[in-house]
């Protein structure tokens, strides 16, 4: 052991102990060792630290005591260092937050000189964000600085784990020092970029006694074709899922040595047939390559797998039918074949002998023939599963199945007898939307968390819920009747309710909104939109004090908004459009909102300074009301539509599951008008800007601090009185891409920055009283004729009126009749080049109910992808 502490140092904790008799810290045996504290420190000097999680790491304690810091309770030597950063996915953000996690640099090659017995590095789910080789003068090693230097300086003969994983910002421009760990067994880059190591295999593979390597989502592209051989002799794990490689299966892969147990290549845009020689990995266990572009037929000879537990092949392009022999895989577990565009007949031969089975996922988008015995008894109980099948019953078997947790149904139309519901009772969440089940729902008792039942045909009064539940969707159904039964309901108990999120929009609900919600607490988000309900919003909406989304359009409500609604401080979405509803704007609502849309209702007074408190406005819509006065000039303080950047928050709703790492996920949706259009806006909400405030009585000028909103993309304010004239800072609106000041009184010339705006793709300004000429040689002149029309003076192409003051020469006129037949082939190619563009965006909308089912698909492969990750990371 080191004998040369310096005496200071522990005279100096002699002391501290002294004052303080901190006893946990003062053990009078200094077990640190001097070079390691001394690397230690090193190491934090490249650390920024935002939370003080290093705070314990200073000379005072010793380093055997440092927070992460583990030492071999035989030498006292550093062994290990372990710094996971916690984070939980907050509801409405896109990402973990991280804002507390260590970031800078990991000064690996320090650290690995000076800690001699290091063997266990981890630090996951950090925010660091390079890895940093230093130059060391004693050593024999050189500057690291530049990336392609082969000369490296690590070196380490006892580090056995290295985990850098979920740095998502980890750039590691090179992996030529990892040989120099020659004592690597475990090694997780999961999510550090990868994309300049183009060598990483070759690398990788001189590790000698490497068995888990996990490089999930490196932004790798090389799957090394060529490559033969791969001479891993330990390796156990391999995960190269979600990553870019447009290749098929590389021969290295099936020519192991090693015994192999588990093979993760998800999400990584392979392609091909699956090849026989894929059994060579006889050992596997855990075989996922689910998200692929793999295609032909599913092979039979996957029913020789001896070990196999976990077999997911959803979401690619196999067709034909399931091969029997998949039932002879007496060890599975897990089994998908989901989202495939597989066909034929599927029945109990399809699982003999699945006795172990606990997941299965079998759908097709292409439609599965179920033809079971209807005295089969499977020989498995499920706990997980998903359907898709084209009978009109569910198979009998089905109700066998005693101990389901989880249940998906998807694209199938059968019936719900009694027993249907009875066994969904106990199934802990369920997935039911678009299955056409017609059911009368006013006798049925929902008990489980996650009920999803929307599109289908439900029908009658709403049905009652369990306090356990607390996702529910009905929408898109035929439910009637009043919201009583579900809110008010005799068996409603005080405060135990858990409800996150109810929505029960598009349906016929009738009657008030009742004042029950005092007992609904816990709500997160509401979805009542296009029923018919009617009367006031009750004040008790005000309890839910943690509400972010109250989606209350399409319906007949009346009635100023209750000032209680203030007590809802989270709220980000407030949609009351098309109702009857009467007042001010509510300009004291929650100061932190995303998206407040009154339109269509009858609001009325000015708008009052207090809507620009409102700094995290991207959505503003009050248009259709009658809504009078001058604009504010406050406008410039909302802080959001100022710059381009995307908002923070991603408006969807994602809810923790019973599964370990799984989400729930809802995206906020609204309809908004904009280029001319009504426009549904769900998974890109959080990417639109917009100001609606049309078709009210605003008059005055439009305060020029509206002009400095640059982050806008679309600004409404037609069939208002607006007078002045439209200043030359429009142009700084650089993001602006539908701009509608129609129907006003504003004078004046068209500013010439107009046309600078290059994503513009809507213009009105018709029916004001705009002069001079259209600037022209422009894409002004790429819009029509309507854009322009009804102005006291406007002149140029596209009208047709010509500018009198510019024709003082025949040449110029000659060159201005050219340029405008240039100009209306130009403009013909821009409208198609808009319609199409228009297209695009009208068929997702029309295929939105696809894409949603697909984005379902994909939660749902997501969810076995990260459970299978969490279970053996
Ligand atoms: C050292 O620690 C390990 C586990 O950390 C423990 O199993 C072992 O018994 C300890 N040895 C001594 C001598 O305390
Ligand atoms: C290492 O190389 C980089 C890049 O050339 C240089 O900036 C740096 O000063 C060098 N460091 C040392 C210690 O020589
Ligand atoms: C390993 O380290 C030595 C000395 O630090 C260095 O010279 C050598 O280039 C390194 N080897 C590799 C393969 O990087
Ligand atoms: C690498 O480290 C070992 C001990 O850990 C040492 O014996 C060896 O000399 C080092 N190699 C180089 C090139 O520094
Ligand atoms: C694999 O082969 C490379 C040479 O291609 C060699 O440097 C390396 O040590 C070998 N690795 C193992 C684990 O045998
Ligand atoms: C597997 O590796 C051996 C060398 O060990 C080589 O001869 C053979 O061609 C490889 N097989 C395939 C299918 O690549
Ligand atoms: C696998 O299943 C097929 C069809 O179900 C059967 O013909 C075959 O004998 C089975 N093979 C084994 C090894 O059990
Ligand atoms: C409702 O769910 C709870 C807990 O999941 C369970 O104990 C209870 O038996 C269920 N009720 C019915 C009627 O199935
Ligand atoms: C509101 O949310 C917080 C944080 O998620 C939670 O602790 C609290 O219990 C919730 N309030 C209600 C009334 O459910
Ligand atoms: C329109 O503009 C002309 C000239 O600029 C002006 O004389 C006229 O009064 C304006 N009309 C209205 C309705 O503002």
């Amino acid at each position: 052991m080191n004998t040369s502490p310096s005496q200071n140092a522990i005279i100096f904790v002699w002391l501290l102990c002294g004052i303080m008799f901190n006893t946990a810290f003062c053990s009078f045996n200094i077990h640190c060792n001097q070079q390691d504290m001394h690397g230690l420190l090193n190491f934090k000097q490249g650390v920024t630290d935002p939370s003080g999680v290093l705070s314990s790491w200073t000379t005072q304690l010793d380093c055997c005591h440092w927070k992460g810091v583990i030492c071999s309770n035989i030498t006292n030597r550093v062994i290990g260092i372990s710094l996971l950063c916690f984070t939980t996915l907050p509801i409405y953000r896109d990402e973990d937050d991280k804002s507390h996690c260590l970031t800078g640099s990991i000064r690996l090659s320090l650290l690995l000189v000076e800690l001699e017995f290091l063997e266990y590095l981890n630090l996951r789910n950090n925010d660091f964000l390079a890895l940093q080789f230093d130059y060391l003068h004693n050593h024999n090693c050189h500057n690291l600085s530049i990336p392609t230097s082969p000369r490296l300086c690590v070196n380490s003969s006892t580090l056995r784990h290295l985990d850098l994983s979920l740095n998502w910002n980890l750039v590691i421009n090179s992996l030529q020092w990892l040989p120099n760990i020659s004592s690597l067994e475990y090694l997780n880059l999961r999510d550090n970029d990868l994309s300049m190591e183009s060598n990483w295999l070759q690398l990788v593979t001189m590790l000698p006694s490497l068995s888990f390597l996990g490089m999930r989502a490196c932004q790798l592209k090389d799957l090394s074709l060529s490559l033969q051989y791969a001479n891993f002799t330990k390796l156990e794990f391999l995960s190269l899922s979600a990553n870019e490689f447009n290749s098929e299966l590389p021969k290295w892969l099936f020519n192991l040595s090693c015994g192999i147990y588990e093979l993760d290549l998800s999400s990584s845009s392979l392609i091909g047939h699956l090849p026989k020689d894929l059994l060579n990995l006889r050992e596997l266990d855990f075989l996922n390559m689910e998200d692929n572009n793999f295609d032909g037929p599913i092979p039979d000879w996957l029913g020789h797998f001896k070990h196999l537990e976990t077999l997911i092949l959803g979401v690619n392009k196999f067709s034909g039918s399931i091969p029997t022999n998949l039932g002879n895989l007496s060890t599975l577990i897990t089994l998908v074949v989901g989202s495939n565009p597989l066909t034929g007949v599927v029945s109990e031969r399809n699982f003999a002998k699945l006795s172990k089975l606990k997941e299965l996922g079998i759908y097709s988008y292409v439609g599965l023939t179920f033809d079971f015995d209807s005295d089969w008894i499977p020989p498995f109980q499920l706990e997980e599963l998903v359907l898709g099948f084209s009978n009109p019953n569910l198979p009998a078997w089905f109700y066998t199945q005693r101990s389901l947790e989880r249940l998906t149904i998807w694209d199938s139309s059968f019936e719900a007898p009694d027993k249907f519901w009875n066994l969904l009772s106990s199934v802990i969440e369920f997935e039911l939307q678009d299955n056409s089940i017609d059911a009368n729902m006013s006798n049925v008792l929902l008990n489980s968390t996650v009920i999803v039942l929307s599109s289908n045909g439900l029908k009658s009064s709403l049905p009652r819920l369990s306090p356990q539940v607390t996702i529910v969707s009905l929408s898109n159904n035929s439910l009637s009747g009043e919201l009583s039964p579900l809110l008010c309901g005799h068996n409603v108990s005080n405060g135990k309710n858990n409800l996150l999120y109810l929505d029960i929009s598009f349906n016929n609900l009738s009657g008030g909104l009742t004042n029950c919600w005092k007992n609904w607490k816990s709500l997160v988000v509401v979805h009542l939109g296009r029923n018919n309900l009617s009367g006031k919003i009750p004040s008790s909406l005000g309890f839910l004090s943690n509400l972010t989304s109250l989606h209350l359009h399409e319906n007949k409500l009346h009635g100023d908004i209750p000032l209680s609604l203030h007590n809802c401080r989270s709220l980000l979405v407030f949609n009351v459009r098309n109702n009857q509803l009467s007042g001010n704007i509510p300009d004291w609502i929650s100061h932190g909102v995303l998206a407040l849309q009154l339109r269509s209702n009858h609001f009325r007074g000015k708008i009052s300074t207090q809507i620009c408190e409102m700094s995290s406005l991207i959505v503003l819509d009050i248009a259709q009301n009658t809504i009078s006065g001058d604009i504010p000039s406050c406008f410039g303080n909302i802080k959001t539509l100022l710059f381009n950047n995307v908002s923070r928050y991603k408006l969807s709703f994602e809810f923790p599951s019973s599964v370990p790492g799984s989400y729930f996920i809802n995206d906020d949706n609204l309809e908004l008008v904009t280029k001319g259009q009504i426009l549904e806006y769900g998974k890109n909400l959080h990417f639109m800007t917009l100001i609606d405030m049309s078709s009210n009585n605003l008059s005055g000028t439009i305060p020029p601090q509206m002009f400095s909103l640059t982050g806008l993309h679309s600004l409404n304010l037609s069939n208002n009185k607006l007078a002045g004239e439209i200043p030359n800072e429009i142009g700084n609106m650089k993001n602006l891409e539908s701009l509608d000041f129609s129907t006003n009184q504003l004078g004046g010339e068209i500013p010439e920055s107009l046309s600078r705006l290059s994503f513009l793709g809507f213009l009105n300004l018709s029916f004001n009283n705009l002069t001079g000429k259209i600037p022209s040689g422009t894409q002004l002149q790429g819009f029509s004729a309507l854009s322009y029309m009804g102005n006291y003076d406007l002149c140029g192409p596209p009208l047709t009126k010509f500018c009198f003051q510019d024709n003082k020469h025949k040449d110029t006129e000659h060159e201005d009749r050219k340029q405008s037949e240039f100009l209306t082939w130009f403009y013909i190619g821009m409208e198609s080049g808009f319609v199409t563009g228009f297209l695009g965006v009208c068929c997702a909308i029309f295929l939105n109910k696809k894409l949603r089912h697909a984005f379902f698909k994909f939660l749902y492969d997501l969810r076995y992808r990260l459970h299978s990750w969490w279970s053996s990371t």
